[in-house]
């Protein structure tokens, strides 16, 4: 039984799979990261991945985050939701075959939103798995919504519920980028990374930051980074570093130094 606090960790889809290609998985970073995981053996861990290639094409196309409207987009969450189940069991298998007791918890059978915003989420399960010993693996999800039918629940405002409902120690985000910049680091030769940020500089240097210019159905890196205020203002750091460099996760996960990008409240 785990008793440390945990400690929220989320990979980002464009880590995982490719976005310039629907359903492009990139196995091998997944195979990397679980490699990672392993090897940093973390005591207490709560991971959620993102949708990238998988959930934002589908979602975009029957505009599932918008709630229901028309008949049509019924098949269409079935396949948001379906896919990113793909992407989830392509993950596990990664975690599992390596040793990892990772175990998937849906987010559309646990969560109802109400216009978009976590309304009730069921813990019990969750709760008991990470007292056992478990590895929770959550990930941004077609959910069903009070208001509107159904939603798009981003795994970054999933990240910030857990991370506050589980009082975790930290959270760890892992991106395609070195960390969080002044423009997009990807069309901007100027951009310049943020080595440390207060929640005060967060919220001010807010409209400056770059949306995502790729499919992205929940928003750019900012709109991402904006929802891990709710733990942020409860004191639980966050630090965003790239995931697709070798060795970044696991040195995030030991709390050896690594580049990115560390935001507290104060
Ligand atoms: C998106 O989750 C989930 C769906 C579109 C179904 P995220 O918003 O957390 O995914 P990434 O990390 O941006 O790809």
């Amino acid at each position: 039984m785990s008793q440390a606090r945990p400690t929220v960790l989320k990979i980002g889809g464009s880590v995982i799979t490719d976005k310039s290609q629907e359903l492009g998985v990139r196995m091998d970073a997944i195979s990397r990261i679980a490699d990672e995981i392993r090897d940093a053996n973390p005591r207490n861990l709560i991971i959620v991945h993102g949708g990238g290639s998988f959930g934002h094409p589908i979602a975009q196309k029957h505009a599932i985050k918008e709630g229901f409207k028309e008949e049509n987009q019924i098949i269409g969450f079935a396949e948001t939701h379906h896919v990113m189940t793909v992407l989830n069991g392509l993950f596990m298998d990664a975690l599992i075959w390596r040793g990892i007791p990772a175990v998937s918890i849906t987010p559309s059978s646990c969560t109802m939103t109400q216009k978009g915003r976590i309304a009730c989420f069921e813990d019990t399960p969750l709760k008991q798995l990470m007292k056992m010993g478990f590895i929770p693996v959550l990930y941004g999800d077609a959910v069903f919504d009070a208001e509107l039918g159904f939603t798009i629940l981003s795994g970054d405002q999933l990240v910030s519920f857990l991370a506050v409902r589980f009082n975790v120690e930290k959270i760890l985000i892992g991106v395609d980028v070195d960390g969080l910049y002044d423009a997009d680091p990807k069309t901007e030769e100027k951009a310049k990374m943020f080595e440390h940020l207060t929640l005060k500089e967060l919220k001010k240097v807010h409209g400056r930051l770059g949306g995502s210019n790729v499919c992205d159905v929940t928003g750019g890196m900012f709109n991402k980074i904006a929802e891990l205020i709710p733990a942020l203002e409860h004191g639980i750091p966050v630090l965003i570093v790239n995931a697709t460099k070798p060795k970044y996760i696991y040195k995030a996960l030991k709390g050896e130094k690594v580049k990115g990008t560390l935001i507290e409240k104060e």
